[in-house]
């Protein structure tokens, strides 16, 4: 498979609005929704090189960090590995999971190495880590479910971003973003969380499409009769 979906030359990154631009409210564009209509997750172990370059990871981080953000308390940001330091986390997870694990079979552990394989494999995986902040008036004053809900958003943009640049992606946690060690590992500060790990790079398999929800059964048009007390 080559490096993008097509072999059409990309355009350089378009850069973004500056402070106060005028910028257009909504802009027409069937091949955002095209992509949006079929965007698939490939499976982090399926993923390999070649991966977004300098340029292409700037673009892409720079559309994930464009995300709704209520009172811009900016509450999350991003560890990226790539390069030799995929080659030293994997090792660090490795012990990681050793120390702390406790797999119920010899298949098990097996299992959780082979999947630590891709963070070595992909080309590069961004670590989303949700901020929460708290130490202003106004950081206060907004909902930690709110913030939480913003880190999430960078990591959907990050997919999409991945996408559109020709690259497949996945949004992992796996055990490695919940254990206290490996954020410790990641530099990540007592109150930081893991929202996700983002791994990007080229698929070695083409995916197939999952069940997905029929909005007949998760969409209810609100009327005056629903919820009377
Ligand atoms: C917060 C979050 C964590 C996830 N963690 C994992 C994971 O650890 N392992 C995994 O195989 N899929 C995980 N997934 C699911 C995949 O990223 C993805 O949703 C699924 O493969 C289908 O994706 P698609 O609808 O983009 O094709 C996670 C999804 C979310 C939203």
């Amino acid at each position: 498979m080559g490096k993008h979906d097509s072999d059409t030359a990309q355009p350089p990154a378009p850069t973004p609005p500056s402070l106060g631009d005028s910028v257009p409210p909504a802009r027409r564009s069937r091949e955002t929704v095209d992509l949006l209509t079929t965007r698939r997750s490939t499976l982090a172990k399926l993923l390999d090189e070649p991966g977004p370059d300098e340029s292409e990871l700037k673009s892409i981080l720079t559309v994930g960090a464009r995300v709704p953000d209520h009172r811009r308390l900016t509450p999350w940001r991003f560890v990226v590995i790539r390069g030799d330091a995929r080659r030293g986390l994997r090792a660090r997870l490795e012990a990681i999971y050793e120390q702390t694990q406790r797999p119920e079979s010899h298949e098990e552990r097996e299992k959780a190495f082979e999947k630590l394989g891709s963070i070595e494999r992909a080309p590069v995986t961004i670590c989303v880590v949700s901020s929460v902040r708290s130490d202003s008036p106004k950081a206060r004053k907004t909902p930690e479910w709110e913030q939480y809900l913003s880190a999430g958003a960078v990591c959907q943009n990050l997919l999409i971003a991945a996408s559109a640049t020709g690259y497949a992606a996945q949004w992992v946690t796996e055990w490695y973003a919940y254990e206290p060690l490996v954020r410790r590992t990641l530099g990540l500060a007592e109150h930081e969380r893991v929202a996700g790990f983002v791994f990007m790079g080229t698929a070695t398999q083409q995916p197939l499409e999952r069940t997905r929800s029929e909005l007949v059964d998760v969409v209810q048009f609100w009327t005056d009769a629903a919820g009377k007390l």
